[in-house]
């Protein structure tokens, strides 16, 4: 027990009943929790299944990748207010890692890379206890060290926090301590991972409060979120022509943060994942699958009658390295066939092939017809894979309204019309493409389009029989703008409002706290300027403005 001042002034009759009488009994962390929902993860008779997933997060270019092992968002939490411990049964554990981690926080996905909470991850790797821990101040780990030797087969690995000190156990022994900076200050969650070519079983994971300290064990809050007697979703569903309104939203601070999940079921009717359902989170590896982050997002959307605007099959950015390396029509295929297949039914609309279009000058003159050379789909099909995308996705969800989603063609200019040409040539080859998405990012001045450019372009494509839908709206500004966003905001929705074949309006997040533009320069990233609420969850006028322009 900590010997806090105040505490020991108010040791009730029980804390001394307790401190005399034996150890509380420990809490099981699996049976009655749920592990079915957790990436990697197997449940059988005899334990948790970990199998290795090498999850990673590519830079925008293609190279790199920051390790992104799953945490078991539905599952166990513990909320320990003093000393605790908690002990793992590994077991099948070999020369590869072996890794649980607890978790101060959930790692929240920023722009290509993750935002590392404090935590501690336990691995036995080579026979030793190896100790990583995260601080909350970088992605990478303040410290690692490794402990004892000859560890494997099955091995119990423990950690008591005790004051300021974590002591480590491997088979009933005490193999090292490491100093606690303080890292667990809320709920700890769990995460596990194995290393490629390993993988192991977690027979039992437990866990008690230490020296008569309390700790309890949680589990997933409900999805289902209160009705709000007035929000965007209710003034959108009474127009006279109802259209969704809906934010990209993320399942970790869904399942993190109260007021962000209050928020997104309460003023939404439609989501779209924001990364959750990119490849190189669903298809980490060639033919292994992880759609349980995204399953979660489904979830939430059937809890709170949200249709799921689903986001993206074939794009050139967030691909696993394996995948980028075989942008074969075979791997575009078992892609489309193993991820739509999987959504089928669950979602309404798919962003079938993402930002198609070049940012370079030249490729609107040299024959490329204003397509994006450095796409590795295009590289390996030229245009073609655009219409084998959408004719496979049909084939496998043919009840999904099925998207092609850009940026920057809310202007006029040369990327408009090489993207409606291009929408026509689809058209006239009979692709099975429903709408185009205008994503309206607006990351600084130049980027602002008057509405009623937007509204030719709308026209234009309901000429041809085509949909479109505003699918991740947000405006950067400096505090003192929050009127030009307001207007910005509001002004897309009006004409999203008006014209007829405009589906649907969503925000790229809906929140700052979360906000995509998030400047990554400082850990943690400071929050941008460019969504509806703040980083306080606080409404802003663009939030009034959109409530108004509804109706
Ligand atoms: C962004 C996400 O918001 C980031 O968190 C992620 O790291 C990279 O992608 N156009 C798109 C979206 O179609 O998928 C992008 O989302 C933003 C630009």
């Amino acid at each position: 027990m900590k010997l806090r001042a105040a505490g020991l002034a108010l040791l009730t009759l029980t804390a001394v009943v307790s401190l005399a009488g034996p150890a509380a009994a420990a809490d099981d962390l699996i049976a009655g929790h749920d592990w079915s929902h957790f990436a990697g993860a197997k449940v059988q008779p005899d334990g948790v299944r970990i199998t290795p997933l090498d999850r990673r997060i590519v830079d925008v270019n293609g190279t790199g990748g920051q390790a992104d092992p799953p945490v078991n968002l539905r599952g166990p939490r513990l909320k320990a207010d003093g000393d605790f411990r908690v002990t793992a049964v590994m077991d099948g554990v070999g020369d590869k890692g072996a890794y649980l981690q607890l978790y101060g926080g959930v790692p929240i996905i920023y722009d290509e890379w993750r935002q590392e909470p404090a935590s501690l991850r336990l691995g036995v790797k080579g026979g030793k206890l190896t100790v990583s821990l995260w601080n909350g101040g970088s992605d990478k780990p303040a410290t690692t060290k490794s402990y004892g030797s000859g560890l494997s087969g099955r091995v119990t690995v423990e950690v008591r926090g005790v004051g300021q000190t974590f002591s480590f156990y491997a088979n009933g022994a005490k193999v090292g301590t490491l100093g606690n900076p303080g890292i667990f200050k809320g709920l700890i969650w769990f995460g596990a991972d194995a290393e490629v070519g390993g993988g192991w079983t977690l027979v039992s994971l437990t866990a008690q409060g230490e020296g008569g300290d309390n700790l309890t064990v949680a589990d997933a809050p409900a999805l289902a979120q209160p009705v709000l007697a007035d929000s965007l979703r209710r003034r959108a569903a009474a127009l006279p022509r109802p259209i969704d309104i809906g934010a990209a939203l993320a399942s970790a601070p869904l399942f993190a943060d109260a007021g962000y999940r209050a928020l997104a079921g309460g003023q939404f009717d439609m989501l779209t994942p924001e990364n959750d359902f990119k490849p190189q989170f669903v298809q980490p590896r060639k033919g292994v699958f992880t759609f349980e982050d995204g399953d979660a997002l489904v979830a939430f959307a059937q809890a709170n009658g949200m249709k799921v605007h689903a986001h993206t099959l074939v794009w050139h950015e967030a691909l696993p390295a394996w995948m980028r390396q075989n942008a074969t029509k075979q791997t575009m295929f078992d892609h489309i066939d193993a991820v739509a297949g999987h959504f089928k039914g669950k979602v309404a609309e798919w962003d079938v092939v993402n930002e198609p279009m070049s940012d370079e000058d030249a490729d609107y003159t040299n024959g490329h017809q204003g397509l994006r050379p450095e796409s590795p789909w295009f590289k390996s099909m030229g245009e073609q894979y655009i219409d084998l995308a959408f004719q496979r996705a049909h084939q496998v969800d043919p009840g999904a309204k099925l998207f092609l989603n850009e940026y920057g063609a809310e202007a006029n200019g040369e990327r408009w019309d090489a993207l409606y040409n291009l929408v026509k040539r689809l058209k006239q080859r009979g692709v099975p493409i429903d709408g185009v998405g205008f994503q309206n990012h607006e990351y600084e001045a130049g980027d602002r389009v008057p509405a009623e450019t937007f509204r030719a372009h709308v026209k234009k494509l309901a000429a041809l029989g085509v949909e479109v839908r505003v699918s991740e709206m947000d405006v950067l500004v400096s505090s003192s703008q929050r009127k030009i966003q307001a207007d910005e905001i509001a002004g897309k929705l009006k004409v999203c409002r008006e014209e007829p074949t405009c589906t649907s309006f969503t925000t790229w997040g809906f929140t700052d706290k979360y906000g995509s533009t998030a400047d990554v320069g400082s850990y943690p990233p400071a929050p941008g300027d460019a969504l509806p609420w703040d980083s306080a969850l606080k409404p802003k006028q663009a939030y009034t403005a959109m409530l108004n322009t509804l109706g």
